[in-house]
């Protein structure tokens, strides 16, 4: 079984992080999420990987190599834009070949194992496997309609009026039949080739289709708040409330509230960091407060009260007047950006 991981696509809804560098590449815990990605796939014994790259090719070409630290043999396959799923699906058919492949999107975690999802498919003759989780909002995913003996009737993308709350989450499971599913179907109304529409065809057509439940917690993380619920998920299973700092770390008057990481080279003085704080390599928190954050390699937390729920990009600053700011500060900022937040008594220079 070959895999194939999606990690093209334009992360509209993490900007400004991602104008400058790809969604799947934002650390959790302080490790990319395509990394944990590739790891997934290796455990169940999948190492023949494709990954579809778009804009941010280069990045994810020099973070993830050839594969080879895992075991694994990557190969990438270039999408001339976000064109859909589906779309991508027909990228990588030279790659494919007539083997059966594991697809799962590129800014996906899971808290299951691949184990159960990914046992006994090729023997099983059914031309799909799809991950279903139950979801407060089935409106904003693809949702599976599935009838009295448990098995899916039809499949609908973002429906106004949901036959269920199972909705489709980043990993499938396809053989061969899907490239014919694939080349039937046509752009939808956002114009893009979609995986649900392609699905939908195998059902019309009598192929097998099945799928499994999953237990337990599956985040999407293209999105800040679901991204830090994550960071916070991996961090307690990490380290629960204890403290992992490298040994190449300054920590001087500080408190570490865990669960919280630091990376090589950060340095944290005077300050108080954590919980759900994953502080990257070479990253500085001076004279403040940070709890629920990703820092990225090289970002800094100064002289500002508090800053909670936030994400900020590779070399971001949070500049702050002392402890006399009193705010709390959330916020996502791309690489390189700086905030200069002043006390009430200072004037303010807006933005
Ligand atoms: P999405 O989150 O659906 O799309 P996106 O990356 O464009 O994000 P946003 O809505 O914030 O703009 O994509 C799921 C995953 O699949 C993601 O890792 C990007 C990847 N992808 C591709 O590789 N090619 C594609 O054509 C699409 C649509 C997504």
């Amino acid at each position: 079984m070959k895999g194939l991981i999606l990690s093209g696509g334009s992360g509209r809804r993490l900007r400004p992080l991602t104008h400058t560098s790809a969604k799947q590449l934002v650390p959790i815990a302080n490790k990319p999420i395509l990394h944990y990605v590739v790891e997934d796939l290796v455990s169940v014994g999948i190492t023949d990987i494709g990954i579809v790259v778009g804009d941010t090719a280069d990045e994810v070409r020099a973070s993830v190599g050839d594969g080879s630290r895992w075991g694994a043999e990557v190969t990438y396959l270039e999408q001339e834009a976000p064109l859909g799923l589906a779309h991508a699906v027909l990228v990588a058919r030279p790659f494919l070949a007539d083997a059966p492949f594991a697809m799962y999107l590129g800014d996906n975690m899971f808290e299951d194992s691949l184990d159960e999802v990914v046992a006994g498919f090729e023997e099983s003759g059914e031309a799909a496997r799809l991950l279903l989780a139950h979801v407060d909002d089935p409106t904003a995913f693809g949702v599976a309609d599935v009838d009295a003996a448990g098995r899916i009737v039809a499949l609908e993308e973002k429906p106004a009026d949901p036959p269920s709350d199972l909705a489709l989450v980043g990993v499938y499971l396809f053989d061969a039949r899907i490239h014919a599913a694939v080349d039937a179907i046509e752009p939808s109304a956002r114009g893009e080739l979609e995986i649900t529409d392609a699905i939908q065809r195998l059902l019309e057509d009598g192929a097998p289709v099945a799928h499994r439940v999953l237990e337990g917690w599956w985040i999407d993380t293209g999105k800040k708040d679901p991204l830090l619920e994550c960071n916070r998920l991996v961090l307690d299973a990490l380290a629960g409330d204890g403290v992992v700092v490298d040994d190449e770390a300054t920590v001087v008057d500080a408190t570490l509230v865990g669960p919280v990481v630091v990376a090589a080279g950060a340095r944290i003085v005077d300050a108080t960091v954590g919980p759900s704080v994953a502080v990257g390599a070479g990253c500085r928190i001076e004279s403040s407060t940070v709890d629920h954050s990703v820092l990225m390699e090289g970002s800094s937390v100064v002289g500002h009260h508090r800053v909670t729920a936030s994400v900020l990009g590779r070399e971001a600053a949070v500049v702050g007047s002392g402890a006399a700011v009193p705010s709390d500060l959330s916020v996502l900022l791309g690489d390189h950006s700086v905030v200069d937040v002043h006390g009430p008594a200072e004037e303010s220079t807006g933005g």
